[in-house]
């Protein structure tokens, strides 16, 4: 070989050695990208790689990726490099009057060597972390013809300017990198929707737990109804023969006892959803006013201050007033609980709004009122979250709770067709969500519920039938209205009761439904047959309205009924209200002065 070849040959040059040199490293970096890219599903570690490659493969000072959100067509910083990182992802730049905006809606790479003079510059982000563009290398990521995004670099090192080669470079990890963060937004897409399967899954299962319970405390609830008014019963019949002082104070005790224990009773029926709720136009906002108004005085002693946003515009709803009421008054009593006890004070806040349910499982297009009942307490373990709404869960010491509070609103919430849930960050305060279906107001003129019985029909002196197959509750029963002057006869089942139909004529029957042998409603069709005008004075006592057959013969027919437990003294007072009696003002009958044994021969 000559020396006039050698020199004649194209032999590279230091600095196009160099640069081939480069390229190949930066398409080595770029196979290495891609086999990377594709091992993470993971989308924020995605495209925090991407960025750090970027910066990389382009020699520059920062790059960012900024993808659309296709629901308002922004675009929004998901990653950027440099310790303001934190702040940049906060924005959203706009499509117009940005260089990032110009690339999505051209769908075309953009290279601005020198940014202050191009007027396409969003100059805020700069502002904000106080940081300064000089020039920019912008593509868009693209998946199958559609713009998903921008990756930025952002100053290049030594202040070159940015060439064709860095384009191509970046275009191609570009072309990797929308591919990626499109399969990793899918699996996200995914992982959301089994996230939000498996939480609607777990709610029913709990809706289910919760009334296979119920139905287990309702059965319980139904046998303690019959010894519990038979206890008060009793216990307010002695009181009434006027014995010695501490007698009368033991017999006080007692009858406080077993109103105690009949009100956990109610509770349980209420969590069983045995009392169907009443369906009045209502205004969640006034319910919720009056819940703070009666509370107040209670929340300020316990430093507790209470402020409430209450969406002017909630619409009335079809709805059960005084249960709602208790459901608020509930949550109310938690929170100041916890806050006061554990803090000695606290706030709580009570918001209403309309809009869609937050509950994936639900219909997007069907307005729900909310209600959020917030406190700054000491929040709700994720241990215990789970377990709130179980009959009897309590956190609180022997005597002080009967953790009914919860499943009560949960029996009320469930009864009107919504939804209740609690949410907590331990630390940081508990969070209640009342859902309620908007519910058309149907306005009825019969505001009050009409009386228990045409009153014109009786007197003090009424003539009473009393059928149950309690004996104790008969006899009971039959002594009170006794006391209150009724003529009463009783018998315990319902073949005893037909002659006694056919030889007198009742002002007042008050009958058991749920009998062995011959049924409340079975005496009372006999009576529709025989004499309609006494079917019209029976009133019905039970424990057993949640049966489904009991409740439509109820609404079928129109018959009253009293629910138990019932103390004979409420039931004095109801027929004394509804004129189906007479007693003295407080509702106590006038006082017999003789032992008063039930007449019937059935006892
Ligand atoms: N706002 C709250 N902050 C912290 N814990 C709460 C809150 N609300 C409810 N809890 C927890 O839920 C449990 C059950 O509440 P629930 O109202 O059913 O019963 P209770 O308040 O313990 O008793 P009761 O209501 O019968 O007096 C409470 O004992 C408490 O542990
Ligand atoms: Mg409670």
């Amino acid at each position: 070989m000559s020396a006039s070849q050698k020199a004649g040959d194209k032999t590279p040059t230091a600095e196009s050695y160099r640069q081939l040199q480069e390229q190949n490293r930066q398409l080595r970096r770029i196979l290495e990208i891609t086999r990377i890219l594709n091992t993470t599903l993971n989308l924020d570690t995605l495209l925090n790689t991407i960025i750090a490659m970027a910066r990389d493969i382009t020699a520059t000072e920062a790059a960012s990726i900024l993808l659309l959100e296709p629901s308002s067509g922004e675009l929004h910083f998901k990653a950027a490099t440099g310790a303001k990182e934190a702040e940049v992802k906060s924005l959203v730049v706009p499509l117009e009057g940005s260089i990032a905006g110009w690339i999505v809606t051209h769908n075309r790479p953009l290279i601005v060597n020198k940014a202050s003079e191009d007027h396409r510059h969003y100059q805020q982000v700069d502002h904000l972390i106080n940081f300064s563009t000089r020039s920019i290398l912008g593509v868009p990521l693209s998946v199958k013809n559609r713009t998903i995004g921008v990756i930025e670099v952002v100053n290049k090192a030594k202040d070159l300017p940015f060439t064709e080669h860095d384009r191509e470079i970046l275009e191609t990890l570009a072309a990797q990198a929308a591919i990626a963060i499109e399969n990793a937004q899918l699996y996200k897409n995914l992982q959301d929707q089994i996230k939000a399967r498996e939480e609607a899954q777990s709610r029913l299962l709990h809706t289910e737990k919760l009334a296979s319970i119920g139905q287990l405390v309702a059965g319980i609830a139904h046998e303690l109804n019959n010894p519990l008014t038979s206890i008060i019963g009793y216990a307010q019949l002695l009181q009434y023969n006027q014995k010695p002082g501490e007698t009368q104070s033991d017999l006080d005790i007692i009858v406080d006892q077993a109103r105690r224990a009949a009100k956990i009773v109610r509770g349980l029926l209420t969590f069983a959803r045995q009392h169907p709720p009443e369906q009045k136009p209502v205004q969640i906002n006034d319910i919720i006013n009056s819940t703070l108004n009666l509370l107040d005085y209670e929340l300020r002693t316990h430093n507790i201050t209470w402020r409430t946003h209450l969406d002017p515009n909630i619409p009335l709803t079809m709805a059960d007033p005084n249960q709602l009421q208790q459901v608020f008054v509930n949550l109310t009593n938690n929170a100041r609980y916890a806050m006061s006890t554990a803090h000695g004070g606290g706030e709580l806040t009570i918001t209403t709004e309309t809009g869609p349910s937050l509950l994936p499982e639900s219909l997007p297009d069907q307005p729900v009122i909310r209600v959020i009942v917030q406190d700054n307490g000491p929040g709700i373990p994720p241990d215990i979250l789970p377990r709130i709404f179980d009959p009897f869960f309590t956190t609180k010491s022997v005597g002080e709770g009967t953790g009914l509070g919860m499943s009560v609103c949960h029996g009320i919430i469930s009864e009107h067709k919504g939804h209740i849930w609690a949410e907590s960050s331990p630390g940081e305060g508990a969070t209640f969500f009342v859902e309620l279906p908007i519910v058309a107001p149907v306005l009825d003129s019969t505001a009050d519920s009409p009386p228990l019985l045409d009153a014109s029909t009786l007197n003090s002196q009424a003539r009473i039938l009393l059928v149950d197959d309690e004996k104790e509750i008969l006899t009971v029963l039959t002594r009170f209205l006794q006391k209150a002057g009724c003529r009463v006869d009783a018998v315990s089942n319902g073949r005893a009761a037909f002659p006694l139909l056919e030889q007198t004529d009742y002002d007042l029957i008050l009958c058991d439904i749920r009998m062995p042998g011959i049924s409340g409603p079975e005496i009372y069709r006999y009576l529709q047959t025989k004499n309609p005008v006494q079917a019209g004075r029976l009133i019905f006592i039970t424990g057993d309205v949640v049966n489904p057959a009991t409740q439509r013969f109820l609404e079928e027919t129109g018959v009253p009924c009293l629910s138990k437990p019932i103390t004979p003294i409420e039931l004095l007072q109801k027929l004394a209200q509804s004129g189906a009696i007479e007693a003295s003002p407080d509702g106590i009958p006038a006082e017999s002065p003789e032992d008063i044994t039930a007449e019937g021969d059935e006892l």
